[in-house]
């Protein structure tokens, strides 16, 4: 069975990006879905001179090598001030550093929310542009405006929004 791996892209013990991907993950069907904590992955900021002097920290290992059973991965995006979260910025930094095509060229939906009408428009932009720099094959992407009032109860209420990333998901799975 094919496995895919989806977390928000945030440190939030309750974030909303988290929901969000557990939320598409869940439409998968006849899928291994494994979710990822970010906080499990805390590590020093990266730096070049903590590369040199200490070397790269288990933490990022763990994570390449968790990212390497996968066959494809649901990540939505936190913004931070209209960029990726500082937690997941300094895991890409430092795993890129282990494998800089982190995504092992699998098939990715790149997703955000926020409370705001752009609904992380911003970070998905940059991560679209990014990730398939980094072995990412995006099938698709998709953001949630107003989470407050799009999602409740663990799911998408909004039929429209529900209709388009069923869309996705279901590209998603024919690309795995
Ligand atoms: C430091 C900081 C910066 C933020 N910047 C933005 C932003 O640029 N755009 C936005 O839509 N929301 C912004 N927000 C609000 C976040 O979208 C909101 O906290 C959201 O819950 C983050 O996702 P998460 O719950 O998955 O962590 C910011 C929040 C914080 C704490």
């Amino acid at each position: 069975m094919k496995k895919v791996i989806v977390f928000g892209a945030s440190n939030s013990k309750v974030s909303i990006n988290q929901q969000l991907a557990m939320y598409a993950g869940s439409k998968l069907t006849d899928v291994r879905v494994e979710s990822l904590n970010l906080n499990d992955f805390e590590m020093p900021i990266y730096g070049m001179d903590r590369e040199v002097e200490n070397g790269i920290p288990e933490q990022a290992t763990a994570f390449s090598e968790l990212l390497g059973t996968a066959d494809g991965f649901i990540v939505s995006f936190a913004e931070h001030n209209g960029a990726y979260s500082t937690a997941f910025k300094n895991i890409f930094d430092w795993v890129s550093r282990i494998n800089p095509k982190m995504w092992n060229n699998k098939p990715v939906v790149l997703m955000a929310t926020s409370p705001g009408a752009r609904g992380g428009q911003t970070v998905l932009d940059i991560a679209k542009g990014r990730m398939p720099y980094h072995g990412a094959t995006v099938v698709g992407s998709f953001s949630v405006p107003s989470f407050g009032e799009n999602f409740k109860e663990n799911k998408i209420i909004n039929k429209s929004l529900d209709a388009e990333l069923d869309i996705i998901i279901q590209d998603f799975i024919k690309a795995l």
